[in-house]
């Protein structure tokens, strides 16, 4: 049997024989998560119209949540005028600036989100068989990309702003009557909203690869412990649709924002269900 040698010669940038729409993935990945990481950065220095109170509601945007400092009355450690130095330009005295930077760094380090936008936004790795624009590969062992390892210490952040999200939900099912001052149940649509994106953020949390690892990832004989193996199976079936809930969660958490912004700058009315 005779061996033919082929010699394989280096395909230049964008250069491929695929034929069917291989770009269109990383063109609608560019286009959806640039606008999202936009419009959350334009948010996060805004600084007001986060909270709706109107009628006795209490809608928290999950952008300024926890709310450590903000109007007197519901930040946890009050007004942020006492605590913001006069000198800081009032762009800069934004709620959210102190605390974006933890859901924000648990999504864009997240192991879905970063093969998605390397592709999308600076085309390294560009697609399967596609010539890519450069000759040498530095991984993710070098800075600034050996950042991306803190994906884990993200997540125990991610696990804790849950708790609060949970909290901003349940009070987002309370309303104050405004004469009795007394608060009852109740169910408007941002309350349905907020207990979405709480759902939402949960499924893509708990669906986390870093999870799926520190639950059972590094045992050897996992079904010795049948309590551990149920949570590690668990985390794994949601793990498998880590991509679906990625891109629900960014679109509900995104909404979650516009809701309430757009409740309190009264362009949207609330409706009450109950
Ligand atoms: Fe996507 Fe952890 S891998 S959130």
């Amino acid at each position: 049997m005779s061996t033919v040698l082929v010699q394989l010669t280096r395909r230049s940038f964008g250069q491929t024989m695929r034929k069917g729409a291989w770009w269109l993935p990383s063109l609608l990945t560019f286009i959806v998560f640039g606008s999202f990481v936009g419009y959350s950065t334009w948010a996060a220095f805004q600084g007001e119209h986060y909270l709706f109170t109107k009628g006795g509601a209490h809608y928290l945007s999950p952008f300024y949540s926890p709310e450590l400092i903000g109007y007197a009355a519901s930040a946890w450690f009050g007004d942020k005028t006492g605590w913001m130095p006069a000198w800081l330009p009032t762009l800069f005295t934004s709620p959210a600036l102190l605390i974006l930077w933890a859901p924000g760094g648990f999504r864009l380090t997240c192991y879905y989100y970063r093969g998605a936008y390397y592709k999308a936004m600076w085309a390294d790795p560009i697609a399967c068989t596609v010539g890519e624009p450069r000759s040498g590969y530095r991984g993710e062992k070098k800075f600034p990309l050996i950042l991306q390892n803190l994906h884990r210490y993200f997540l125990y952040l991610a696990l804790l702003f849950l708790i609060v999200l949970a909290y901003d939900a349940y009070e987002a099912m309370w309303f104050t009557d405004p004469v009795t001052k007394q608060a009852h149940f109740g169910i408007g649509v941002g309350t349905i909203v907020l207990t979405a994106d709480l759902i939402c953020l949960s499924l893509y949390t708990f669906s986390c690869h870093s999870l799926r690892h520190l639950i059972g990832g590094r045992k050897n004989e996992l079904s010795k412990n049948k309590t551990q193996k149920a949570c590690y199976d668990c985390v794994s079936s949601l793990n498998s649709r880590h991509m679906l809930f990625a891109w629900i969660s960014l679109f509900v958490v995104g909404f979650s924002d516009i809701y309430v912004r757009l409740c309190s700058m009264e362009i949207w009315t609330d409706f009450r269900i109950l």
